[in-house]
């Protein structure tokens, strides 16, 4: 069995069952769509399980809709999903996803996994539901980029958590020309270079 110690202390064993189907069907659809990059296959629990289950920490009972944008592969709404119920958490995650082809893996998915996730086939501009306790994202855009979406597409929220790569500081430097931001930055538990930042409110400078 594929093990991840972080993953595997933190749910059920059912739930660490449904982690590895997950992780299955996404390597075989792999083949035929490109989800993944192919070099991160071998270490998928760790570079994208374990990434998107850390965000956990960081969700309470206030959490109770949660949009993730631009969720491709399902990262990190549901991993989110999956593992909600060993937290005692009882969010409802709902995923933005703009490509066609990732939104009919995403489908097949949920139903492979007999989960209820509401899937928003569009750019996240022109979903309809425009209010959110919680904005997730991963791997999605640069955070200024990502600001200036979420003000396009008139999209409230309480709090964005972003699981950010080795340019978070270019990035928030940039961000922070236009925008006021009132976060807080967190070590990521997969990447020494990497950092989660949970946004509290934000304001056009
Ligand atoms: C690099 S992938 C990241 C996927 C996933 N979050 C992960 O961590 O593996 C970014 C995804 O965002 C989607 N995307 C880009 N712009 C978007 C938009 N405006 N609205 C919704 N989805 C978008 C792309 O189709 C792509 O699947």
């Amino acid at each position: 069995m594929i093990r991840n110690k972080y993953l595997e202390s933190i749910v059920s064993r059912e739930t660490y069952k449904n982690l590895l189907k997950y992780r299955e069907f996404l390597l075989e659809y792999n083949r035929k769509i490109n989800l993944i990059s192919k070099s991160s296959e071998e270490i998928v629990m760790n570079r994208h399980f374990e990434d998107s289950a850390q965000l956990m920490k960081f969700i309470d009972k206030n959490d109770k809709n949660i949009l993730d944008i631009g969720s491709g592969a399902g990262f990190p709404g549901i991993v989110m999903e999956l593992i909600k119920k060993d937290l005692n958490l009882d969010f409802k995650i709902e995923l933005s996803e703009k490509s066609i082809k990732k939104c009919t893996y995403l489908q097949e998915l949920c139903d492979y996994l007999k989960i209820d996730v509401v899937i928003h086939n569009d750019d996240v501009r022109k979903i309809k539901r425009k209010s959110f306790t919680t904005l997730v994202s991963r791997a999605f855009k640069p955070i200024g980029t990502f600001l200036e979406i979420i003000e396009q597409g008139k999209i409230s929220f309480n709090k964005i958590l972003l699981l950010k790569g080795e340019s978070y500081k270019k990035e928030m430097n940039q961000a922070e020309k236009h925008w006021e931001i009132n976060c807080d930055t967190y070590d990521s538990i997969t990447n020494p270079a990497s950092k989660v930042f949970v946004i509290n409110s934000v304001k056009r400078i």
